[in-house]
């Protein structure tokens, strides 16, 4: 199904004409610029607000109604931001409660940016309010196609008002009992128990920091806070402009908010995207960054979302900082549209003069002008972009999803035991994405509370944690047909990290899995087992169960030490499906090979039947096929037929080489 709130792929970025206010020829450079760019959208507003309002409720719009005229002239569309990621000096100045308060009590002085108080009265209604104005001003600017609410939403806030937010918080959470709460915290370990809510503040380095439940119950309510502040930020914009879309833009696999939560109140997902390439594993690095293409699709349940910011060149927060090799970032955009990207939106359209990020990437540089290497490449792309249209809107359909939970991650990383060194969730995640990725079939990354009947084969790894309602969720998607894989320390505590009693897999999943898991080892760096599995040994790493089987069939099982011959991996029909335990974090070997079992097994078919050469992915989306070399050398793909290559136009079959950074369309 196609949906879109544009007809073409959105090529642009931020934009900052406020910082050349006093060179409005630079303006009319740029709108010169943006047509020879193949430009078609500026992202404008995002840190405006002391030019907007310099005194409180002085009101300055005049500039960015000359911008906003300016770009519809010029046939750009226009996405504009709300400029709550950084207020004016004067506001803190006033009203200090909007400054933000460290885990150590002491109040932020003002500075930087994305550090205001997620709970202050006082800050929310100035949001509100300039927000209000915004709207009412541009509702009916012709330019103004969607908003995008203040900038990357972070960090978290522990004054005063917020610590009484948190117990209102966990009023509703624990149903207003404290002995709910009691138990669910297990506070009677190390006589803990709070006897008034006024008792509870938040984890602190000098306080509370080793009861797991309530570090999970603040992240929840810090993620909670960010998204009640959004839904504050935008309630003008829907009364106002119920008909313009809105996003924010989020921050790869940051995991401060439950993005996946998050991403239910939002039209229309959007990331910043910066990948560090060509710093010695662009492999790794483009299955990275297609992983988390991937997850922010699949936050907006398969349709497109935008690449909302990415580098033109470099960036300038790395601690070195490599210039990307020519057609890297031209790859680079169009993996992001391989993947669901409606857009390639650039962090920043012009360089600014002075400031923190003068030395990072832009189209314009300091030169000013269009004869760049990066200027070249970015209005080669959008000449490229302007070919692509017909994929706008269009949805993805996988059969495989991986599950790589928010909450999850937060659980992994507070319970303490077994092995600190594998609390890597979302690369432990990547690892069995990947072998789907290699052979060209599309995975979509999921939560842990998203549907799984429109998967054949779902993989979970290191699902320490569940949500209610995952125990059946998970046991009547298989009963019903389904395929689904979780590794080690999988299935052990419930949302508040409270272990289920019986062992794991928790309750009625050791019937689904046909096992039960007695003990986890650990392994120190350096110190291996291994596993047969199909005549093979792989190498066990870092932490792995030890099993019994109570009807699964064992796949593979342990060489050495005490649990040797024990089961390593198993496979249990239950219903209509099955369901997989691999005991043991592997290397990334095992998980490619058992991935072919796995595709068999559920009957997943690929996406395409091009052959892909050495570093070569191969995407499908609506009816084109994307071929990109992520390889450091040449390679080349093999086709199955005939095709239509979209950017030449040529008719192609047979053999083609892909250069290094190389690409293909395919029709
Ligand atoms: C983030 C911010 C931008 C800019 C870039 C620099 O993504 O949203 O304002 O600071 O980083 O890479
Ligand atoms: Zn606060």
């Amino acid at each position: 199904m196609k949906k879109s709130f544009f007809n073409h792929i959105i090529h642009g970025g931020d934009y900052n004409p406020d910082q050349w206010i006093d060179t409005p020829e630079i303006w009319d450079e740029d709108m010169r610029l943006m047509n020879l760019a193949h430009v078609n959208s500026a992202t404008v507003g995002i840190f405006s607000w002391a030019m907007l309002e310099p005194e409180e409720g002085v009101y300055n719009f005049e500039f960015l109604d000359t911008i906003l005229d300016k770009l519809h002239q010029n046939g750009k569309e226009v996405i504009l931001a709300t400029p709550s990621g950084a207020r004016p000096v004067w506001l803190s100045q006033k009203y200090p409660e909007v400054l933000r308060v460290e885990e150590t009590g002491v109040r932020n002085e003002y500075g930087v940016r994305h550090n205001h108080c997620l709970t202050s009265p006082v800050y929310r209604e100035k949001v509100r309010n300039i927000n209000r104005l915004l709207a009412q001003r541009y509702k009916n600017h012709p330019a103004v196609k969607m908003w995008h609410i203040s900038n990357e939403y972070c960090g978290e806030c522990h004054c005063d008002l917020c610590q009484e937010a948190f117990r209102n918080w966990l009023k509703v959470e624990y149903h207003n009992s404290l002995d709910e709460l009691n138990f669910k915290w297990w506070n009677g370990f190390w006589s803990h128990q709070v006897t008034d809510w006024s008792q509870i503040n938040s984890p602190k380095f000098r306080g509370e920091n080793h009861v797991s439940a309530m570090k999970l119950a603040w992240r929840r309510f810090v993620s909670d806070s960010h998204i009640s502040f959004f839904e504050n930020e935008i309630a003008p914009l829907r009364e106002i402009t119920p008909d313009i879309p809105i996003t924010t833009n989020f921050m790869k696999l940051y995991d401060g908010i439950d993005y996946q939560a998050f991403a239910k109140k939002l039209d229309l997902v959007s990331w910043d995207n910066y990948p560090a390439w060509d710093k010695g594993n662009n492999l790794q690095e483009a299955c990275d960054t297609a992983f988390v293409h991937d997850a922010f699709r699949s936050m907006g349940g398969g349709k497109p979302f935008f690449m909302m910011e990415s580098t033109p060149s470099l960036v300038n927060w790395h601690n070195v900082n490599k210039l990307p090799r020519p057609g890297r970032q031209e790859l680079s955009s169009i993996q992001a549209v391989a993947h669901g990207a409606d857009s390639v939106q650039y962090f920043q359209w012009r360089k600014s003069r002075g400031g923190h990020e003068k030395y990072h990437g832009a189209v314009v540089d300091h030169c000013g002008h269009e004869n760049t290497r990066v200027f070249k490449e970015v209005s080669h792309l959008g000449e490229v972009l302007e070919k692509l249209s017909e994929v706008v809107g269009e949805e993805s359909n996988s059969q495989v999803a991986v599950v790589a939970d928010w909450q999850n991650s937060w659980a992994v990383k507070y319970f303490c035991g077994y092995n600190n060194d594998h609390r890597d969730y979302f690369y432990e995640c990547i690892k069995w994405y990947k072998p789907f990725r290699d052979k060209g079939i599309s995975v979509d990354v999921i939560a842990m509370d998203d549907d799984f009947s429109k998967y054949k084969l779902v993989i979970a790894p290191f699902l320490y944690m569940l949500k209610d309602g995952t125990i059946e969720r998970i046991e009547s998607y298989v009963k019903n047909g389904g395929s689904f894989v979780t590794t080690y320390l999988s299935c052990l505590v419930d949302k508040d990290d409270l272990c289920y009693l019986g062992g794991f897999p928790a309750n009625e999943l050791k019937d689904v899995f046909g096992i039960w898991c007695e003990e986890t080892d650990s392994l120190p760096e350096g110190m291996k087992n291994s596993a047969v599995y199909n005549g093979k040994s792989y190498d066990v790493v870092k932490v792995c169960d030890l099993l019994h089987s109570n009807g699964a069939t064992v796949l593979g099982e342990y060489e050495k030490d005490f649990y040797k011959s024990t089961p390593a991996v198993t496979e249990n029909s239950y219903g209509n499906g099955k369901a997989y335990y691999i005991a043991f974090r592997n290397d990334g070997n095992f998980a490619d090979e058992f991935a072919k079992k796995l595709i068999a097994d559920a009957g997943v078919t690929p996406d395409t039947a091009i052959e892909a050469g050495e570093g070569v992915t191969v995407r499908k989306r609506g009816e084109l096929i994307f071929a990109m070399n992520f390889a450091d050398g040449e390679s080349e793909i093999n086709l199955d037929k005939e095709y239509l290559n979209v950017a030449s136009g040529e008719t192609v079959s047979g053999k083609i080489k892909l250069p290094v950074c190389g690409y293909v369309i395919l029709k």
